[in-house]
Protein backbone atom coordinates (compact mmCIF):
# COMPACT_ATOMS: atom_id res chain seq x y z
CA UNK A 1 0.00 0.00 0.00
CA UNK A 2 1.13 3.38 -0.94
CA UNK A 3 1.97 5.17 2.16
CA UNK A 4 0.30 8.78 2.97
CA UNK A 5 3.20 11.21 2.94
CA UNK A 6 4.81 12.73 5.77
CA UNK A 7 7.33 15.01 5.37
CA UNK A 8 9.92 15.97 8.32
CA UNK A 9 11.10 19.65 7.80
CA UNK A 10 13.89 21.17 9.40
CA UNK A 11 14.94 24.60 8.67
CA UNK A 12 18.55 26.54 10.66
CA UNK A 13 19.25 29.14 8.42
CA UNK A 14 19.88 32.60 10.37
CA UNK A 15 19.11 31.94 14.12
CA UNK A 16 15.84 29.85 14.67
CA UNK A 17 16.60 26.05 15.29
CA UNK A 18 12.66 24.95 13.30
CA UNK A 19 11.40 21.65 12.59
CA UNK A 20 8.07 20.65 11.51
CA UNK A 21 6.07 17.48 9.97
CA UNK A 22 3.47 18.33 7.31
CA UNK A 23 0.79 15.30 6.62
CA UNK A 24 -1.39 15.47 3.76
CA UNK A 25 -5.73 16.07 4.13
CA UNK A 26 -8.14 15.81 1.42
CA UNK A 27 -5.13 16.73 -1.21
CA UNK A 28 -3.51 19.74 0.57
CA UNK A 29 -0.76 19.78 2.93
CA UNK A 30 -1.11 20.42 6.23
CA UNK A 31 0.82 21.01 9.72
CA UNK A 32 0.91 18.58 12.19
CA UNK A 33 3.95 20.14 14.09
CA UNK A 34 5.60 22.96 14.08
CA UNK A 35 8.22 23.88 16.65
CA UNK A 36 10.49 26.99 16.68
CA UNK A 37 13.49 27.46 19.11
CA UNK A 38 14.34 30.85 18.86
CA UNK A 39 17.48 32.46 19.71
CA UNK A 40 16.54 35.95 20.43
CA UNK A 41 17.53 35.96 24.13
CA UNK A 42 21.04 35.22 23.18
CA UNK A 43 21.38 37.62 20.42
CA UNK A 44 19.33 40.26 22.15
CA UNK A 45 22.80 40.94 24.41
CA UNK A 46 25.09 41.64 21.19
CA UNK A 47 21.99 43.23 19.14
CA UNK A 48 22.60 41.13 16.48
CA UNK A 49 22.89 37.97 15.22
CA UNK A 50 26.65 36.48 15.95
CA UNK A 51 26.97 33.81 13.42
CA UNK A 52 29.07 31.45 15.66
CA UNK A 53 26.87 31.76 18.59
CA UNK A 54 23.79 30.71 16.11
CA UNK A 55 25.16 27.83 14.82
CA UNK A 56 26.47 26.37 18.26
CA UNK A 57 23.06 27.01 19.52
CA UNK A 58 21.39 25.08 16.51
CA UNK A 59 24.15 22.17 17.64
CA UNK A 60 22.50 22.04 20.69
CA UNK A 61 18.96 22.19 19.96
CA UNK A 62 18.71 20.75 16.25
CA UNK A 63 17.81 16.67 17.97
CA UNK A 64 15.39 18.37 20.71
CA UNK A 65 13.78 20.01 18.26
CA UNK A 66 13.49 17.10 15.98
CA UNK A 67 12.46 15.06 18.38
CA UNK A 68 9.72 17.66 19.66
CA UNK A 69 8.46 17.83 16.26
CA UNK A 70 7.92 14.02 15.93
CA UNK A 71 6.24 13.21 18.76
CA UNK A 72 3.62 16.23 18.58
CA UNK A 73 2.65 15.42 15.04
CA UNK A 74 2.61 11.93 16.13
CA UNK A 75 -0.80 13.22 18.40
CA UNK A 76 -1.74 15.01 16.11
CA UNK A 77 -0.78 18.44 18.54
CA UNK A 78 -0.72 21.97 16.63
CA UNK A 79 1.82 23.88 18.77
CA UNK A 80 3.30 27.08 16.51
CA UNK A 81 6.06 27.90 19.35
CA UNK A 82 8.43 26.01 21.57
CA UNK A 83 8.76 28.89 23.71
CA UNK A 84 5.06 29.33 24.31
CA UNK A 85 4.66 25.20 24.89
CA UNK A 86 7.15 25.09 27.44
CA UNK A 87 10.83 25.72 27.65
CA UNK A 88 11.66 23.34 30.27
CA UNK A 89 11.08 20.28 28.30
CA UNK A 90 13.82 20.94 26.11
CA UNK A 91 15.36 18.03 26.33
CA UNK A 92 13.41 15.69 27.63
CA UNK A 93 11.52 14.28 25.21
CA UNK A 94 10.78 10.73 24.53
CA UNK A 95 13.47 9.77 21.82
CA UNK A 96 12.92 6.52 21.22
CA UNK A 97 9.10 7.43 20.41
CA UNK A 98 10.54 9.90 18.19
CA UNK A 99 12.69 7.46 15.88
CA UNK A 100 9.67 5.00 15.87
CA UNK A 101 7.72 8.02 14.05
CA UNK A 102 10.63 8.44 11.59
CA UNK A 103 10.59 5.00 10.71
CA UNK A 104 7.61 3.96 10.17
CA UNK A 105 5.53 7.59 9.58
CA UNK A 106 7.96 9.86 7.90
CA UNK A 107 8.31 9.48 3.97
CA UNK A 108 10.43 12.63 2.77
CA UNK A 109 13.06 14.87 4.68
CA UNK A 110 12.77 18.49 3.38
CA UNK A 111 15.59 20.81 4.47
CA UNK A 112 16.39 24.68 3.61
CA UNK A 113 19.98 23.95 1.37
CA UNK A 114 20.19 28.24 1.31
CA UNK A 115 20.44 30.99 1.63
CA UNK A 116 21.57 31.70 5.12
CA UNK A 117 24.62 32.27 7.16
CA UNK A 118 26.87 28.95 6.48
CA UNK A 119 27.61 27.86 9.86
CA UNK A 120 24.02 27.51 11.01
CA UNK A 121 22.85 26.21 7.38
CA UNK A 122 25.14 23.13 8.07
CA UNK A 123 23.97 22.44 11.72
CA UNK A 124 20.09 21.47 9.71
CA UNK A 125 21.90 20.31 6.65
CA UNK A 126 23.42 17.33 8.22
CA UNK A 127 20.89 16.66 10.11
CA UNK A 128 18.67 15.81 7.14
CA UNK A 129 21.50 14.51 5.31
CA UNK A 130 21.81 12.25 8.01
CA UNK A 131 18.54 10.77 8.36
CA UNK A 132 18.09 10.60 4.89
CA UNK A 133 21.23 7.90 4.76
CA UNK A 134 20.60 6.04 7.92
CA UNK A 135 17.08 5.56 6.93
CA UNK A 136 17.35 5.35 3.25
CA UNK A 137 14.57 8.67 2.82
CA UNK A 138 13.67 11.07 -0.23
CA UNK A 139 15.46 14.57 0.35
CA UNK A 140 14.07 17.59 -0.71
CA UNK A 141 16.33 20.55 -0.68
CA UNK A 142 13.88 24.25 -0.44
CA UNK A 143 15.38 27.49 -0.81
CA UNK A 144 14.56 29.65 2.41
CA UNK A 145 13.21 31.97 0.30
CA UNK A 146 10.82 29.95 -1.43
CA UNK A 147 9.76 28.59 2.54
CA UNK A 148 8.74 32.25 3.14
CA UNK A 149 6.89 32.63 -0.22
CA UNK A 150 4.60 28.91 0.92
CA UNK A 151 4.31 30.25 4.36
CA UNK A 152 1.35 32.50 2.75
CA UNK A 153 -0.43 29.15 1.69
CA UNK A 154 -0.36 27.65 4.97
CA UNK A 155 -4.05 28.52 5.66
CA UNK A 156 -5.61 28.73 2.26
CA UNK A 157 -7.83 25.79 1.07
CA UNK A 158 -8.20 27.23 -2.80
CA UNK A 159 -6.20 26.48 -5.61
CA UNK A 160 -2.99 28.50 -5.75
CA UNK A 161 -3.30 31.38 -9.07
CA UNK A 162 -0.55 32.29 -10.86
CA UNK A 163 1.04 34.41 -11.45
CA UNK A 164 2.23 35.84 -8.38
CA UNK A 165 3.90 38.55 -7.16
CA UNK A 166 5.82 37.91 -3.45
CA UNK A 167 7.21 40.57 -1.59
CA UNK A 168 9.61 38.33 0.74
CA UNK A 169 10.82 40.77 4.00
CA UNK A 170 12.92 39.62 6.58
CA UNK A 171 16.00 40.24 8.47
CA UNK A 172 18.48 38.76 5.71
CA UNK A 173 16.33 39.75 2.51
CA UNK A 174 13.45 41.99 0.34
CA UNK A 175 13.15 40.48 -2.69
CA UNK A 176 10.43 40.83 -5.31
CA UNK A 177 9.87 37.63 -6.80
CA UNK A 178 7.34 36.70 -10.10
CA UNK A 179 6.05 33.28 -9.71
CA UNK A 180 4.80 31.65 -12.91
CA UNK A 181 3.93 28.05 -11.49
CA UNK A 182 5.13 26.09 -8.57
CA UNK A 183 8.94 26.28 -9.02
CA UNK A 184 8.93 28.57 -11.30
CA UNK A 185 10.30 31.78 -10.05
CA UNK A 186 11.95 35.14 -11.30
CA UNK A 187 13.55 37.35 -8.94
CA UNK A 188 12.07 41.02 -10.64
CA UNK A 189 13.94 43.53 -7.17
CA UNK A 190 16.14 42.82 -4.26
CA UNK A 191 18.00 44.59 -1.92
CA UNK A 192 21.41 46.70 -2.64
CA UNK A 193 22.73 46.42 0.58
CA UNK A 194 20.52 46.45 3.86
CA UNK A 195 17.37 43.70 4.47
CA UNK A 196 14.56 45.82 5.72
CA UNK A 197 14.56 43.61 8.48
CA UNK A 198 17.74 45.11 9.00
CA UNK A 199 17.20 48.39 8.92
CA UNK A 200 14.61 48.12 12.00
CA UNK A 201 17.58 46.10 13.89
CA UNK A 202 19.78 48.66 13.10
CA UNK A 203 17.49 51.85 13.54
CA UNK A 204 15.84 49.90 16.80
CA UNK A 205 20.30 49.42 17.70
CA UNK A 206 20.82 52.60 17.44
CA UNK A 207 17.79 54.33 19.36
CA UNK A 208 19.03 51.36 22.39
CA UNK A 209 15.73 49.87 21.87
CA UNK A 210 16.51 46.15 21.86
CA UNK A 211 16.52 43.72 19.39
CA UNK A 212 14.66 42.17 17.12
CA UNK A 213 13.88 45.87 16.17
CA UNK A 214 11.20 45.50 14.14
CA UNK A 215 8.33 44.83 16.40
CA UNK A 216 9.18 47.19 18.85
CA UNK A 217 9.20 50.11 16.15
CA UNK A 218 5.98 49.28 15.13
CA UNK A 219 5.21 49.56 18.66
CA UNK A 220 6.40 53.40 19.67
CA UNK A 221 5.37 53.95 15.72
CA UNK A 222 1.87 53.91 17.09
CA UNK A 223 2.05 55.26 19.93
CA UNK A 224 3.08 58.63 18.05
CA UNK A 225 0.18 57.89 15.44
CA UNK A 226 -1.88 58.41 18.10
CA UNK A 227 -0.91 61.33 20.14
CA UNK A 228 -0.40 62.81 16.24
CA UNK A 229 -3.59 64.96 16.27
CA UNK A 230 -2.12 67.28 18.98
CA UNK A 231 1.23 68.00 17.23
CA UNK A 232 -0.86 68.53 13.81
CA UNK A 233 0.45 72.07 13.07
CA UNK A 234 4.06 71.55 13.35
CA UNK A 235 6.43 70.24 10.65
CA UNK A 236 6.90 65.92 11.08
CA UNK A 237 10.04 64.57 10.22
CA UNK A 238 10.74 62.97 6.92
CA UNK A 239 12.82 60.58 5.91
CA UNK A 240 14.35 59.56 2.24
CA UNK A 241 12.91 57.11 0.41
CA UNK A 242 16.13 55.93 -1.30
CA UNK A 243 15.72 54.93 -5.38
CA UNK A 244 12.21 55.34 -5.07
CA UNK A 245 12.35 56.32 -8.58
CA UNK A 246 15.18 54.99 -10.04
CA UNK A 247 12.89 52.94 -12.46
CA UNK A 248 13.79 49.17 -11.17
CA UNK A 249 12.19 47.04 -8.83
CA UNK A 250 15.06 47.32 -6.41
CA UNK A 251 15.59 48.59 -2.40
CA UNK A 252 18.61 49.59 -0.46
CA UNK A 253 17.73 50.81 3.02
CA UNK A 254 21.44 51.82 4.41
CA UNK A 255 21.20 55.43 3.12
CA UNK A 256 17.85 55.92 5.02
CA UNK A 257 19.25 54.26 8.34
CA UNK A 258 21.90 56.66 7.67
CA UNK A 259 19.49 59.27 7.70
CA UNK A 260 18.25 58.16 11.01
CA UNK A 261 21.53 58.25 12.49
CA UNK A 262 21.96 62.07 11.46
CA UNK A 263 19.22 63.04 12.97
CA UNK A 264 19.33 61.26 15.84
CA UNK A 265 23.00 63.12 16.19
CA UNK A 266 21.62 66.31 15.69
CA UNK A 267 19.25 66.30 18.33
CA UNK A 268 21.92 64.22 20.45
CA UNK A 269 24.38 67.64 20.18
CA UNK A 270 21.62 69.96 21.59
CA UNK A 271 19.58 67.79 24.33
CA UNK A 272 19.39 64.10 25.37
CA UNK A 273 16.75 62.28 23.20
CA UNK A 274 13.24 61.93 25.01
CA UNK A 275 10.53 58.76 24.45
CA UNK A 276 8.40 61.43 22.29
CA UNK A 277 11.57 62.42 20.08
CA UNK A 278 12.17 58.01 19.37
CA UNK A 279 8.60 57.69 19.04
CA UNK A 280 8.53 60.41 16.18
CA UNK A 281 11.80 58.81 14.76
CA UNK A 282 9.60 55.48 14.99
CA UNK A 283 7.45 56.17 12.88
CA UNK A 284 8.39 58.21 10.35
CA UNK A 285 11.19 55.62 10.14
CA UNK A 286 8.56 53.01 9.79
CA UNK A 287 6.89 54.97 6.96
CA UNK A 288 9.34 55.38 4.80
CA UNK A 289 10.26 51.50 4.55
CA UNK A 290 6.46 50.93 4.15
CA UNK A 291 5.98 53.56 1.39
CA UNK A 292 8.84 52.11 -0.58
CA UNK A 293 8.10 48.84 -0.12
CA UNK A 294 4.18 49.20 -1.44
CA UNK A 295 5.00 51.89 -4.30
CA UNK A 296 7.63 48.73 -5.22
CA UNK A 297 5.09 45.98 -4.80
CA UNK A 298 2.69 48.19 -6.66
CA UNK A 299 4.74 49.09 -9.51
CA UNK A 300 5.16 45.36 -10.09
CA UNK A 301 1.68 44.52 -10.19
CA UNK A 302 0.78 46.94 -12.68
CA UNK A 303 3.71 45.78 -15.34
CA UNK A 304 3.14 41.96 -14.58
CA UNK A 305 -0.68 41.97 -13.82
CA UNK A 306 -0.26 39.11 -11.73
CA UNK A 307 -3.35 37.53 -9.60
CA UNK A 308 -2.56 37.40 -6.31
CA UNK A 309 0.12 39.66 -4.03
CA UNK A 310 2.53 37.24 -1.31
CA UNK A 311 3.88 38.90 1.43
CA UNK A 312 5.93 37.11 3.45
CA UNK A 313 9.16 37.05 5.76
CA UNK A 314 9.69 38.60 9.43
CA UNK A 315 8.96 41.67 8.20
CA UNK A 316 5.46 40.80 6.88
CA UNK A 317 4.17 40.38 10.50
CA UNK A 318 4.36 44.49 10.57
CA UNK A 319 0.88 45.90 11.00
CA UNK A 320 1.32 48.48 8.92
CA UNK A 321 3.19 47.11 6.24
CA UNK A 322 -0.20 44.53 6.12
CA UNK A 323 -2.74 47.20 5.69
CA UNK A 324 -0.95 49.76 3.45
CA UNK A 325 -0.58 46.88 1.02
CA UNK A 326 -3.93 45.66 1.20
CA UNK A 327 -5.63 49.02 0.88
CA UNK A 328 -3.45 49.82 -2.49
CA UNK A 329 -4.02 46.56 -3.65
CA UNK A 330 -8.07 47.28 -3.12
CA UNK A 331 -8.20 49.90 -4.62
CA UNK A 332 -6.13 49.15 -7.75
CA UNK A 333 -7.93 46.05 -9.12
CA UNK A 334 -9.96 44.57 -5.99
CA UNK A 335 -9.91 40.96 -8.37
CA UNK A 336 -6.02 40.83 -7.23
CA UNK A 337 -5.84 38.30 -4.26
CA UNK A 338 -3.63 39.28 -1.36
CA UNK A 339 -2.17 36.53 0.73
CA UNK A 340 -0.02 38.06 3.97
CA UNK A 341 1.36 34.60 5.48
CA UNK A 342 -0.24 34.06 8.90
CA UNK A 343 1.76 36.32 11.64
CA UNK A 344 2.69 32.78 13.40
CA UNK A 345 4.70 31.85 9.90
CA UNK A 346 5.95 35.20 9.17
CA UNK A 347 9.43 34.33 11.31
CA UNK A 348 11.36 31.85 10.28
CA UNK A 349 9.89 28.38 10.83
CA UNK A 350 10.49 24.92 9.39
CA UNK A 351 6.48 24.34 8.37
CA UNK A 352 7.01 26.49 5.31
CA UNK A 353 10.04 24.26 4.35
CA UNK A 354 7.54 21.00 4.74
CA UNK A 355 5.21 23.25 2.32
CA UNK A 356 7.44 24.03 0.09
CA UNK A 357 8.79 20.78 -0.07
CA UNK A 358 5.18 19.37 -0.60
CA UNK A 359 4.89 20.79 -4.30
CA UNK A 360 8.06 19.49 -4.93
CA UNK A 361 6.71 16.14 -4.36
CA UNK A 362 3.97 17.09 -6.45
CA UNK A 363 6.81 17.47 -9.07
CA UNK A 364 8.29 14.83 -8.25
CA UNK A 365 10.85 17.16 -8.05
CA UNK A 366 12.98 14.55 -5.29
CA UNK A 367 16.91 13.78 -4.29
CA UNK A 368 18.90 11.65 -2.55
CA UNK A 369 21.18 12.60 0.46
CA UNK A 370 24.35 11.83 -2.08
CA UNK A 371 23.45 14.46 -4.67
CA UNK A 372 22.36 17.27 -2.26
CA UNK A 373 24.27 20.70 -2.02
CA UNK A 374 24.29 23.23 0.22
CA UNK A 375 25.18 27.62 -0.59
CA UNK A 376 25.18 30.04 1.56
CA UNK A 377 23.93 32.50 -1.53
CA UNK A 378 21.54 30.35 -2.98
CA UNK A 379 18.89 31.62 -5.39
CA UNK A 380 15.44 31.21 -5.28
CA UNK A 381 15.03 28.91 -8.83
CA UNK A 382 18.23 27.66 -8.68
CA UNK A 383 19.20 23.98 -7.13
CA UNK A 384 23.04 24.63 -6.32
O1 LIG B 1 12.11 35.95 8.67
P1 LIG B 1 12.84 36.29 9.92
O2 LIG B 1 12.36 35.66 11.21
O3 LIG B 1 14.36 35.93 9.81
C1 LIG B 1 15.13 36.12 8.66
O4 LIG B 1 15.05 35.30 7.71
O5 LIG B 1 15.82 37.15 8.64
O6 LIG B 1 12.81 37.89 10.07
C2 LIG B 1 13.33 38.55 11.18
C3 LIG B 1 13.22 40.05 10.93
C4 LIG B 1 13.95 40.89 11.98
O7 LIG B 1 14.79 41.80 11.29
C5 LIG B 1 12.82 41.61 12.71
O8 LIG B 1 13.19 42.89 13.19
C6 LIG B 1 11.77 41.70 11.63
O9 LIG B 1 11.85 40.47 10.94
N1 LIG B 1 10.42 41.88 12.19
C7 LIG B 1 9.65 42.97 11.96
C8 LIG B 1 8.46 42.80 12.73
N2 LIG B 1 8.54 41.59 13.37
C9 LIG B 1 9.76 41.04 13.02
N3 LIG B 1 9.87 44.08 11.23
C10 LIG B 1 8.91 45.03 11.23
N4 LIG B 1 7.76 44.93 11.92
C11 LIG B 1 7.49 43.85 12.68
N5 LIG B 1 6.34 43.77 13.36
ZN1 LIG C 1 13.71 34.10 6.85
Amino acid sequence: MKKNIKILAIETSCDETAASVIGVENDRPVILSNIVNSQIELHTKTGGVVPEVASRAHMENIIPVITEALIQASNKLQVTSYKDSNDSKLGTSNYSEAIKVLQNDITHIAVTNGPGLIGSLLVGFNAAKGIAYSLDKPIIPVNHIEGHIYSAFAESDKEIEFPLISLTVSGGHTSLTLMKNHGEYETIGQTLDDAAGEAFDKVAKLLELGYPGGPVISKLASKFRSRKGKLEDREGIVFPRPILNNGTFNFSFSGLKTAVLHYVLGIKKEREITEDDKEEICAAFEDAVVDVLVTKTMRAVERFEPKAVVLAGGVAANTRLRSELVYRIQITDNSIKFLPAPKNLCGDNAAMIGLAAYYHIQKKNISTWKDIEINSNLEIGSST
